[in-house]
């Protein structure tokens, strides 16, 4: 009596086990998966998939590009001869039963033989060259956005075998966890779109207002990023620092256009409201969610460093790194191109004056870079 509770003991201990490590592999499956490329993660999730469908000996991974389904990943097969095949949306996978409007789920299929009249001849080479072309058994499961098919993972065994119900249970959890990753990428490239459209209107919107600005704020971006990689900042700094650029003068869509085009000298007052253009832009900016950092870059681009600036009047280091890059390749930019009151300066003298007014209008490294970059030009 003692021995046989003790054997029952030791067969539980063993399967809970196994079920901890079943699902230790599956959670696993989902961490980081936001910050992973999309080949670490499909490979990460083969790995798992291997472990837990023990009658899984190869797999593949395809994926809708445009109207065709291509395969993108692979774990026995030769992926150079798997990239050889495609097959057309609608003629995708015709041995199998795949539409859209069938939910995520793992279908499993025996295949005898290929049907030589769905195929081309050079499809059904390439079928006996993978081991695909007969004698075996495919488990697969679509990869949906929004309900509609997007890719399609399967595993193969050369044999007639059945996948259990756990396989196939487990098949279809890796195909909603891609189909997750995938709504994800598709959600963050939506975003991206929409951050980028937000940015280029506010950008149009200035250029509409100040037509001696036309291509001024693409330029001061391009100048920033070289100066912010130069000084090896962080991609995400570049970024920033690429977007503040874009939008410092956004401001000026507050200023009076007989002011911002006006052809001769300012007077103090007219001065005095265009110097409330870095305000407006803050103002404006901030407005705008997720724009907090680049609205303060972009505040800070008419500080100078000996704190002889505007609006705040800050100095050294005070003033955001960001925004002392911003300001050296702005003004560079409007020495170097024509304005409403006088005609481009040369190159050469600009950046004589970059060099004169290091330490006081400019930060002395950020001036060094300037110089360095630009008279490569
Ligand atoms: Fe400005
Ligand atoms: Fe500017």
């Amino acid at each position: 009596m003692k021995t046989k509770s003790k054997k029952i003991m030791i067969r539980r201990v063993t399967q809970e086990e196994l079920n901890y490590n079943k699902i230790v592999l599956i959670v696993d499956s989902f961490a980081n998966m936001n910050n992973m490329s999309k080949n670490d993660f499909l490979k990460k999730i083969f790995i798992g998939a291997f472990k837990l469908i023990p009658e899984a000996e190869k797999g593949s991974f395809y994926e809708l590009a445009g109207d065709e389904y291509v395969p993108i990943f692979s774990n026995g097969y030769n992926i150079d001869t798997l990239k050889k095949l495609s097959f057309k949306r609608e003629e995708a996978f015709n041995d199998f039963h795949c539409s859209d409007l069938a939910k995520i789920d793992a279908h499993e299929i025996y295949i005898e033989k290929r049907d030589e009249g769905m195929y081309t001849k050079e499809t059904i080479d390439i079928f006996k060259e993978l081991g695909t072309y007969s004698n075996f058994t495919t488990l697969y499961a679509p990869i949906q956005v929004e309900g509609i098919n997007v890719g399609i993972i399967c595993v193969e065994c050369f044999n007639k075998t059945c996948y259990s119900k756990t396989s196939k249970i487990i098949l279809k959890f890796y195909a909603q966890i891609i189909s997750n990753f995938y709504s994800q990428k598709v959600l963050q490239e939506k975003e991206t779109k929409m951050y980028h459209d937000t940015v280029t209107a506010l950008v149009s919107a200035i250029e509409v207002m100040d037509k001696y600005t036309e291509g001024h704020a693409q330029r001061v971006r391009n100048y920033s990023c070289a100066i912010a990689e130069k000084l090896q900042l962080t991609r995400q700094q570049v970024s920033d620092i690429g977007t503040a650029a874009l939008l410092h003068d956004i401001g000026k869509i507050g200023i009076p256009t007989e002011i911002l085009n006006k052809p001769g000298k300012l007077t103090d007052e007219e001065y005095a409201i265009i110097k409330l253009h870095p305000v407006h832009t803050k103002t404006i900016l901030e407005k705008i969610s997720g724009f907090s950092t680049i609205s303060n870059f972009a505040y800070g681009h008419h500080e100078n460093y000996d704190g002889s600036g505007y609006p705040q009047g800050l100095k050294g280091d005070q003033i955001p790194l960001e925004s002392q890059i911003i300001q050296v390749a702005d003004a560079y930019d409007a020495m170097t191109s024509k304005r409403a009151y006088r005609s481009a300066l040369s190159v050469k003298i600009s950046l004589e004056i970059i060099k004169e007014e290091m330490g006081k209008q400019f930060n002395p490294e950020i001036s060094k870079i300037a110089i360095e970059l630009f008279s490569k030009d």
